[in-house]
């Protein structure tokens, strides 16, 4: 994710350079069917991961990850700044007390229609609140104020629900997949409904490289850009 790719991002659509990443079990979840997430990868992924997060301006998560997981979403295994948090909270209900309201810069992204109180109440707390149209948060302007705000690298890390939106809406530029040796059967899919019904119409990736780190493969790949910025 280099500042260069970015700018050519911007240049060609006017939003940021879209990482997904996904730390997943051979059978393509990323939690228990109850939400336990910890720790899917090894700490070698888990260092990597940070280094992702140090590369980035800003990082993306939706209300299901921050009330699953409570994170910090912090650069602690390496050197780096910590970015920007973006949390996606349609209605501002993730509580005062969440760890996000510590460290690095955070916005919280809601509906017009979130409630004054609420919305106080976070700015008080240090959290910058961006109220979008009423209705699930359309991931495509939040991004286009990102990108007006300086946010010029976005690395998304989940959850389900967030990773299927913004591959629906094209706005992936590239994967970056954690894959551990271990399967969970019917757990959280990596990736909610896409809506997809025929093969053909699968997302397509290019680019595709593998290593191996730790005990786990880390995939990153590209979205082809037919699939992309529709
Ligand atoms: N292993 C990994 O890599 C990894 C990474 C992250 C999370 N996880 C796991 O994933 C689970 C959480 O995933 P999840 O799918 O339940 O939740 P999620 O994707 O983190 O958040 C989904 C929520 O975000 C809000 N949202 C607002 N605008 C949205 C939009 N445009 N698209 C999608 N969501 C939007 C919605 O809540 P509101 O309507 O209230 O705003 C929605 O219910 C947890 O179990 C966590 O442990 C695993």
């Amino acid at each position: 994710m280099s500042g260069r790719e970015a700018e050519i991002a911007y240049r060609l659509t006017g939003l940021p350079f879209v990482t997904l990443k996904l730390a997943q079990t051979l059978d393509g979840n990323i939690a228990t069917c109850k939400g336990d997430s910890k720790w899917i990868t090894s700490k070698e992924s888990r260092v990597h991961g940070h280094q992702l997060r140090a590369e980035a301006d800003a990082i993306l998560v939706g209300r299901g990850t921050v009330m699953a997981d409570d994170p910090e979403l912090s650069v602690r295994y390496v050197k780096g700044c910590s970015p920007t948090k973006i949390v996606l909270d349609t209605r501002l209900t993730i509580p005062l007390t969440a760890k996000i309201f510590g460290g690095a810069a955070l916005i919280l992204v809601a509906s017009e229609g979130a409630c004054k109180e609420r919305v106080q109440a976070r700015e008080n707390r240090g959290a910058e609140v961006w109220q979008l149209p009423a209705g699930q948060v359309n991931l495509k302007m939040v991004l286009q104020r990102a990108v007006r705000a300086g946010l010029r690298r976005v690395l998304i890390e989940g959850g389900s629900r967030v990773a299927a939106s913004a591959l629906r809406l094209g706005l992936v530029d590239q994967l970056a997949v954690f894959v551990a040796p271990k399967i969970l059967g019917a757990g959280l899919r990596s990736i909610g409904h896409l809506g997809i019904d025929s093969i053909g119409d699968a997302i397509a990736l290019e680019e595709v490289k593998v290593e191996s780190i730790g005990d786990d493969f880390l995939f990153t790949a590209r979205v082809k850009s037919s699939c992309s910025r529709v």
